[in-house]
């Protein structure tokens, strides 16, 4: 299939445009480089670095392409900003997403696979989370996600687009070969804060909360494999082929895994010793998150490869270590 992938220059994305070719499907990638690396994607995929809200220039590309189906991972994802400059959130992840939906009917693209997120879940009260527990997310990150989602279940009623949503957990690692991962700018998430932390990048990793009613008393939470991640949104093109088809799916190992235990798993594998410092609790974070994802393991016969925290650590380790620098810009 030719498959457009928006925000395939961005970590999760760049690993799916590897994914994508290795299983004999064609991507082509659009990104306005507000967050990804050219260098992250190989040279002779075609390449449009263009707005994915700009509806005239991703017409063009869909039809010269000759697109199947568009992946969509581009959004911005900083929480903490998305409390404090909401707008931002809701014109890039909501209404340029509802300009690229809006040329895909026109083109009679009809097939989209989206990126969401557990952080629709909010305050979650009962774990692991299933697909159909309430969804209430508590800052306009999370809504702009949950927003895309329903709308998308009023396009495939009214439109005949059929879609999969895949609700991540915690993305985490690398490329097998060390030559592509994790390198946001700033880096918010936790394995490669504390991999700075333990080559000396950073004073310290600041580890928030020691009180929660977790068997070590922070936060625990649930990493899955960047890879992994990708597999499954290539497993789900042969359930699209119906118009009007609406899948949610959780994405995540469904192991809890605490930060205690992602600084310990990062020290043995790095052999290095990680400097940290405990503080409060910060607000907005619960306990423990963690997927069921028995419903992408039934119908799209997913399962992750990387089940623990120390592969997932060691592959990260490998990116980090070969490319200390992250990506050339
Ligand atoms: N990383 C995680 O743990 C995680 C967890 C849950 C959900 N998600 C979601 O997965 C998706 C991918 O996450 P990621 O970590 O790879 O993010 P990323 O920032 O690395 O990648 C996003 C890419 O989208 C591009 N982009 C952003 N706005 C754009 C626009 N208007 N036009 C064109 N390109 C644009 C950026 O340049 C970047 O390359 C996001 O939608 C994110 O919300 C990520």
């Amino acid at each position: 299939m030719n498959v457009l992938v928006v925000g395939g220059a961005g970590y999760i994305g760049s690993h799916c445009v590897r994914q994508l070719i290795a299983a004999g499907h064609r991507p082509v990638v659009l990104d306005n480089l507000v967050f990804g690396y050219r260098a992250a994607v190989a040279a002779d995929v075609p390449f449009y670095s263009v707005n994915l809200g700009n509806e005239s220039e991703v017409g063009k590309i869909l039809k010269k392409e000759k697109i199947d189906l568009v992946m969509h991972f581009a959004a911005y994802a900083y929480v903490g900003e998305s409390v404090t400059d909401p707008l931002k959130y809701y014109f890039n992840n909501v209404a340029a997403t509802l300009h690229l939906l809006r040329c895909m009917m026109g083109c009679g693209v009809k097939k989209f696979v989206f990126s969401s997120t557990c952080a629709t879940y909010g305050i979650p009260e009962k774990m692991p989370l299933v697909e159909t527990m309430p969804q209430a997310p508590i800052n306009p990150y999370g809504q702009t996600k949950l927003d895309i989602e329903n709308a998308l279940k009023s396009f495939a009623h009214a439109y005949g687009l059929s879609f999969a949503a895949f609700r991540y957990f915690n993305a985490a690692g690398a490329a097998e070969d060390g030559t592509i991962g994790e390198c946001h700018n700033p880096e918010t998430h936790l394995i490669p804060l504390v991999i700075d932390a333990a080559v000396g990048k950073r004073e310290n990793v600041q580890v928030f909360g020691t009180d929660y009613p977790t068997p070590d008393g922070t936060c625990l939470r649930d990493y899955v494999h960047v890879d992994d991640l990708s597999r499954a949104h290539i497993a789900v093109f042969d359930k699209l082929d119906q118009p009007g088809t609406a899948l949610f799916y959780n994405l995540g190992t469904g192991t809890p895994t605490s930060v205690l235990e992602v600084i310990h798993a990062v020290e043995k594998v790095t052999g290095k010793k990680v400097p940290y410092i405990t503080g409060p609790r910060r607000a907005g974070d619960p306990p423990a998150l963690y997927a069921d994802s028995t419903k992408a393991k039934t119908e799209l016969n997913w399962e992750p490869h990387f089940k623990t925290i120390e592969p997932i650590v060691a592959s990260a380790w490998k990116w980090h270590s070969q490319n200390p620098d992250g990506f050339k810009k």
